[in-house]
């Protein structure tokens, strides 16, 4: 049984054995939670990261995590949808952004892993319909981690994860 968890912090001090970090197709860094992992993680984060990509948006690809500390295994690079208003595919990417997630994760037999809020910044996806999403797909993909944690960097969005919980049990 997978136990998700809801906590607010900062995903860069998370002691779990993967990060999931909210990429753009290069997966060269960026702003974000991106720029905060690869602040933490060191340059050969980037290095590793344009080595594999591009990644296409909904699509999950792993790289080591390099000077992550506490010390994590891997980090998920992950590009969400741009929201263009909800009409072209935005839900369906965002929910495949954490599919292939976990898939990837049981794949490299990780027990526990941190998920941000995907695509609810500067790609602009409404927190509350994310938070519906993330949990839906969470519960309803089989995978063999034990421990699933959802950070929220601020209150808004560990409310609307709060409130999306409680909605899909
Ligand atoms: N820990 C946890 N969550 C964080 C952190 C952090 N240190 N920093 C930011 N966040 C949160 C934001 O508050 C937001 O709720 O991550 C969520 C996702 O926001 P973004 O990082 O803007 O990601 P996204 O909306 O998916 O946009 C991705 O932004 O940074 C660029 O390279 C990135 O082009 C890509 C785009």
């Amino acid at each position: 049984m997978t136990a998700i968890e809801i906590v607010q912090g900062d995903i860069t001090r998370e002691h779990v054995d993967v990060i999931v970090t909210a990429a753009n197709e290069s997966l060269l860094g960026g702003g974000g939670v991106d720029g905060a992992i690869h602040r933490a993680a060191g340059p050969r984060l980037a290095q590793a990261g344009g080595a594999i990509g591009p990644c296409e948006p909904g699509d999950a690809m792993a790289t080591p995590a390099f000077d992550l500390d506490p010390p994590v295994r891997h980090v998920i690079h992950t590009v969400g949808p741009i929201w263009e208003g909800g009409h072209h595919g935005e839900a369906d990417v965002l929910a495949s952004c954490y599919r292939r997630s976990l898939q990837l994760a049981d794949t490299l037999g990780a027990r526990t892993i941190a998920f941000p809020a995907i695509a609810t910044g500067v790609y602009g996806f409404p927190a509350d319909q994310a938070a519906q999403i993330a949990l839906a797909t969470i519960r309803a993909t089989p995978t063999a981690l034990q421990r699933v944690r959802l950070v929220a960097f601020d209150e808004d969005t560990r409310k609307h994860l709060q409130a999306a919980a409680v909605r899909t049990d």
